[in-house]
């Protein structure tokens, strides 16, 4: 029988806790609400998704470049971004239980005195909707007065806007080309939970596509497909995967279109990533604002305009978490159950375990060895040497390493490993000497086993 959705995003959370990916923040003083801490497996984790992303979207092209922006900008960013007029949440609050909620989404919030119930089924009232902004603010210096307000950034996107002219005078890019940039953005959600997948301080990975007015269509449908593509080349089902356009009414004042890639959650479908036709209006608006030109200027045409922006943009940790939920499966075996995490070999926290088959006679000395020769190779690795070697390749399975290596009394007469791989428990002979060279050509290969 199939689990209760709930349940299943428990059995997430919980692996998480034990396995070492996600801890709740601040736990030895009762937590943070919806602030987590990611532990080794799951920093790894994020580790990968924000290189796969960074390869996909800069390594690996011509036309985009990278960025670090500060968090901090001059607050006037976000006055002309409207970000500080207009970005907020319409918000209610019990006024028995103290509970606050988003308007628009009191269906799924529960009450926080009882979890089972709807907002205002504890027996309190609920206020009018009032507009919650959700910047973070700080200030700067040692007086807290209003002339040292500044704000945390809520997105990276506007760090690119701001660096548009600097970009492109000292790399010599030409519209069409992108800008990337990932980094932590904050915002003061008021979230229904849902682990990782709405917090308050969270990673983004971002580009910005700055094109030609004329090109916006052709580059929106190009970087819709390339997104979507992306995920499911990480090994994301693609039947979990779609996208969906927003009607007129959902978009945002300043876009002419937007699409969200969205996932099946246990809890439903959510988006995953957006991809947006920003037009001009950023460096428009930042162009007015500081009376600085963030004007194109073709040399070949030469004609000026403001380049219109394709944008997609997602979270890293996001990303990571629909792996992982994606990944899961518990399979029935012969005689018990097996937890398996199908990641892409290329996401996998540890690549390669090893193990030498017994405590003794040479092989812990041998294993250490070709684990040294493995990590040198820049694969990640783990060494183990406790209980049954049944039990070992449980526990790799249950975080998702993709190839265990056992070193026998043969590796250390004929000098062959033993390879198991996780999808399949397929077991088979490797010269020592051609272990790298099979764990690369494992990995390209990989393929998202049927389920
Ligand atoms: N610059 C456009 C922008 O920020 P967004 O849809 O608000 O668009 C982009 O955010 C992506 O960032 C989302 O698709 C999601 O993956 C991630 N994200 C946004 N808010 C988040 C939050 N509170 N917690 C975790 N990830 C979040």
């Amino acid at each position: 029988m199939a689990k209760p959705e709930t349940s299943f995003m428990d059995t997430i959370v919980s692996l998480c806790k034990r396995r070492g990916f996600v801890f709740p923040a601040s736990e030895i003083y009762g937590g943070i609400a919806n602030t987590y801490d990611y532990g080794p497996l799951g920093v790894e984790l994020l580790r990968r998704v924000r290189d796969a992303w960074w390869n996909a979207t800069v390594t690996e092209r011509e036309d985009v470049v990278g960025l670090d922006s500060a968090i901090i900008q001059n607050p006037q960013t976000w006055i002309t971004s409207g970000h500080v007029g207009g970005f907020s949440d319409p918000m209610v609050d019990c006024k028995k239980c103290k509970g606050r909620f988003r308007a628009d989404k009191l269906d799924s919030a529960s009450c926080p005195e009882r979890p089972s119930k709807k907002p205002g089924e504890c027996g309190g009232e609920l206020t009018a909707p009032r507009a919650f902004n959700l910047m973070f603010k700080t200030t700067i210096g040692p007086m807290e007065d209003s002339g040292a307000i500044a704000y945390l950034r809520p997105e990276t996107a506007q760090g690119i806007f701001l660096n548009f002219k600097n970009v492109l005078e000292s790399s010599r890019l030409k519209p069409p080309f992108g800008i990337a940039q990932i980094g932590k953005s904050f915002r003061n959600e008021i979230t229904p939970g849902n682990f990782v997948f709405r917090t308050r301080e969270f990673e983004q990975a971002e580009m910005e596509f700055f094109v030609p007015p004329a090109e916006e269509q052709q580059w929106y449908d190009y970087w819709k497909k390339a997104r979507f593509d992306w995920y499911v080349g990480l090994g994301v089902d693609p039947a979990k995967l779609r996208m969906r356009e927003h009607e007129k009414e959902e978009l945002a004042h300043y876009s002419t279109a937007t699409a969200d890639i969205e996932y099946e959650y246990p809890f439903g479908w959510g988006e995953l990533e957006g991809i947006a036709c920003r037009t001009d209006f950023d460096l428009k608006r930042h162009s007015e604002a500081s009376g600085k030109d963030l004007v194109y200027f073709d040399p070949e045409t030469k004609e000026h305009y403001t380049p219109y922006v394709i944008e997609p943009a997602g979270g890293v940790n996001r990303i990571a978490l629909t792996l992982l939920i994606d990944a899961y499966e518990e399979q029935q075996l012969e005689n018990d159950t097996r937890v398996v995490l199908h990641f892409h070999p290329k996401v996998a926290p540890i690549t390669a375990a090893v193990f030498p088959l017994v405590k003794k006679e040479g092989m812990p000395e041998k294993a250490h060895e070709i684990e040294g020769m493995l990590r040198r190779a820049r694969f990640s690795t783990y060494y183990d040497e406790k209980a049954a070697i049944g039990r070992r390749y449980r526990r790799q399975d249950e975080i998702g390493t993709p190839y265990c290596i056992t070193v026998d009394g043969d590796t250390l007469r004929e000098d062959f490993v033993t390879v198991r791989h996780r999808d399949s428990m397929e077991q088979e002979r490797v010269a020592v000497k051609d272990l790298v060279g099979h764990l690369y050509a494992a990995n390209e290969s990989w393929k998202r086993p049927a389920r």
